[in-house]
């Protein structure tokens, strides 16, 4: 057979490179945005005003090369803005909001450290990729799971009190008068403590099968101080402790696990018999071509980093990916005896779904 060559089209193939010398500006910048976000030097500038190097240097007690080299390349990328005239920095209004405002919806470090996480760990990602075994959660560096923390808790302090519950038949009035709720694959908690804190009357508890995660979540809920409602087990998701649920809540963690029908079947058996089950997934169409946009770009990168190895790493390893998509979704839940399904709410990046038996 004769492979018929299409000609280059050299100006096509310049303005890939040219948009790639981008992409190679954004690869580094995000070690660039964990290093300011670690160093105080966003909250530094945040607080200051415009600055010199030498006196953001002063202020964050770092070397004014490193101070003045790291300006340069945030000016350069548009996360500072530097003013000629002066020889000074400052953060815009906007840039101190998503880089400093940890409550904010738009806050962004977080997100740039559970990507610099996952680029840290892509060399074990690689040869797991030549093996085909998986690489667990509890496998990843530490900016993984701070990074997860840090990056799905502002949506979910935007959105899950104010929107989400409220979107599920009857649950909020169950939670107001005094509920019992599992929330599964519970990481550092967020949700947990955020619900805890919502609805004191019910009682909370987060499992979660990492060790590392359930530990950091105990901390969190007793510095919250809601440490007598909300209490934390390690527990792989086919097996949680308690029966009789009301709610049973997971968080962008169902494709996660290698066993989501398991799990499924379980929560089904967990569930009061009106109980409620609320899945939050990664935004995604059903197919490919739905994806081919920035949020698919950005969470097809995470599936093949974190999502897919980590649920090639458990039994079955059915690795649904991050952009499994409503119907997907949709199968492993009515298979596992839940007659109702459907998506009640979504937000640009997650769909919420309710399961009902
Ligand atoms: C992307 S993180 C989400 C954590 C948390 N729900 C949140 O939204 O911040 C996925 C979580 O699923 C947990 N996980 C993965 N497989 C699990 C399993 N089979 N059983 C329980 N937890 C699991 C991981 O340990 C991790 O904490």
């Amino acid at each position: 057979m004769t492979i018929v060559q299409e000609p280059v089209d050299f100006d096509k193939l310049m303005g890939f490179v040219f948009r790639a010398v981008d992409e190679v500006g954004a690869t580094l910048n995000a070690a660039l945005v964990v290093m300011g976000d670690k160093l105080g030097l966003y909250r530094c500038m945040a607080d200051a005003g415009a600055v010199t190097p030498g006196e953001l240097a002063h202020r964050a007690v770092i070397s004014e090369r490193y101070a003045r080299e790291w300006l340069n390349a945030q000016a350069a990328g548009g996360y500072v803005h530097y003013d000629p005239a002066s020889g000074r920095y400052r953060l815009l209004p906007e840039q101190a909001v998503a880089l400093t405002d940890e409550s904010s919806p738009a806050y962004l470090p977080g997100f740039f450290q559970i990507a610099l996480g996952s680029v840290l760990d892509s060399p074990r990602i690689t040869e797991a990729a030549r093996s085909g075994e998986g690489f667990g959660w509890h496998e990843h560096v530490g900016d993984v799971h701070d990074g997860c923390e840090r990056f799905f808790r502002p949506g979910y302090n935007a959105h899950l009190v104010a929107e989400w519950l409220p979107a599920l038949d009857g649950v909020v009035r169950k939670l107001q008068e005094g509920a019992k709720v599992a929330d599964v694959g519970c990481g550092h908690g967020a949700t947990t403590v955020l619900m805890g804190q919502a609805f004191p009357a019910s009682s909370f508890f987060g499992s979660d099968y990492h060790e590392g995660s359930i530990a950091t979540a105990r901390r969190r809920a007793a510095e919250a101080g809601v440490g007598d409602r909300v209490s934390f087990e390690i527990a792989p998701a086919a097996s949680f402790p308690g029966s009789g649920f009301d709610l049973v809540t997971m968080f962008d963690c169902l494709h996660d696990m290698g066993d989501p029908a398991g799990a499924a079947r379980h929560v089904r058996e967990a569930l009061a018999p009106d109980g409620t089950w609320m899945i939050v997934e990664p935004r995604a169409g059903d197919r490919l071509e739905d994806n081919i946009n920035p949020v698919g770009r950005a969470y097809y990168a995470f599936s093949t980093l974190l999502c897919t190895p980590a649920s090639l790493s458990q039994p079955v390893g059915l690795a649904l990916g991050a952009q499994a998509g409503e119907a997907r979704i949709r199968e492993v839940v009515t298979a596992a005896g839940f007659t109702r399904f459907a998506r009640v709410a979504e937000t640009p990046f997650n769909m919420v779904f309710e399961a009902r038996p």
